[in-house]
C-alpha cells in the first residue's frame, strides 16, 4: 500500500494516561492529567513526564517548587475524573475537591498521594530538561503503594485489575486494554536464527544494560 507523508506531530498513540499531583508553595494539593509519561530507568527507578511549559500549568510551577511529584494510575471507572482533571486548572478552582478526590501526604516525598487511586509512585525530582514547548522532568520513584487489589501473591501489579486507561491522541479518546497476545522474551525467541552472533553483540553491552529487567 503507498504511504503518505503526514503533517509533523508526535505520534502519542497509545499511551498510559497518568495523573501527576504535586503541592503548590501553600501547601495545596493539585493535580492534572497526563499522556506524555514513560520509564527511564530501571536502576534507580526513574519515570520521565513531559508537561508543556508555553501553557499555563500550575502542576507545573508546584513541581518544580517542591522538587517532587507522585505519578498516580487511575482505572478504567475514573475516565471522567482523568479527563477533568486534564481540562481545568488548578488556577481556577479545587479540582481534586470538585471531583471528591481526597490526598494525605506521600510518606518518602513532599507531594501529595492521591487516596482514590489504585496505584501511586512517590518521585523525588532528579533531573529537568527543556525540548521544544515541553519540560522533561525526571522523578526517581522514592516509594510504590499499591492497593492490594491490584497484587497477586508475589506482589507483582495484576494489570487486568489496575485496568489503566490508555490515550488515543490521534483520534482523542480514551481505550482500555485488550487480551495478552504472547509472553515478552520468549515469543521472539524462536525467530533468533543467529545465536553466536547475537551474544557476541550482547557481550559488549555493560553490565547494566544486559540485565533482563
Ligand atoms: C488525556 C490528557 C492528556 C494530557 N497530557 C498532558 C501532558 O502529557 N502534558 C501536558 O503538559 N499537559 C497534558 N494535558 C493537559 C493538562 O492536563 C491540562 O492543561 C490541565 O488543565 C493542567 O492543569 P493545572 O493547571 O492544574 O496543572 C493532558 C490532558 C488530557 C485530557
Amino acid at each position: 500500500m503507498a504511504k503518505k507523508e503526514l503533517l509533523l506531530h508526535a505520534v502519542v498513540a497509545p499511551t498510559q494516561t497518568v495523573i501527576v499531583s504535586a503541592y503548590d508553595t501553600e501547601g495545596k494539593a493539585d493535580a492534572c492529567t497526563l499522556a506524555f509519561y514513560m520509564v527511564s530507568s530501571h536502576l534507580p527507578p526513574c519515570v520521565t513526564i513531559a508537561i508543556n511549559a508555553t501553557q499555563r500549568r500550575k502542576t507545573l510551577r508546584s513541581i518544580l517548587a517542591s522538587n517532587a511529584f507522585v505519578l498516580g494510575f487511575p482505572d478504567i471507572r475514573q475516565v471522567n475524573e482523568t479527563d477533568y482533571l486534564g481540562v481545568e486548572s488548578g488556577y481556577n478552582t479545587n479540582k481534586l475537591a470538585n471531583i471528591g478526590f481526597n490526598t494525605c501526604e506521600a510518606r518518602t516525598v513532599h507531594a501529595p498521594v492521591i487516596n482514590n487511586l489504585l496505584l501511586s509512585l512517590e518521585c523525588e525530582v532528579v533531573h529537568t530538561v527543556t525540548i521544544g514547548s515541553h519540560i522533561q522532568i525526571t522523578g526517581e520513584v522514592k516509594n510504590i503503594l499499591a492497593d492490594e487489589y491490584i497484587l497477586n501473591d508475589k506482589d507483582k501489579i495484576i494489570l487486568e485489575r489496575l485496568r489503566p486507561i490508555i490515550y488515543d491522541e490521534e483520534q482523542q479518546r480514551y481505550l482500555c486494554l485488550g487480551s495478552p497476545i504472547a509472553d515478552a522474551f520468549r515469543s521472539g525467541a524462536e525467530l533468533e536464527k543467529d545465536q553466536d552472533m547475537l551474544e557476541d553483540e550482547e557481550l559488549e553491552m555493560p553490565e547494566i544494560i544486559r540485565r533482563p529487567y
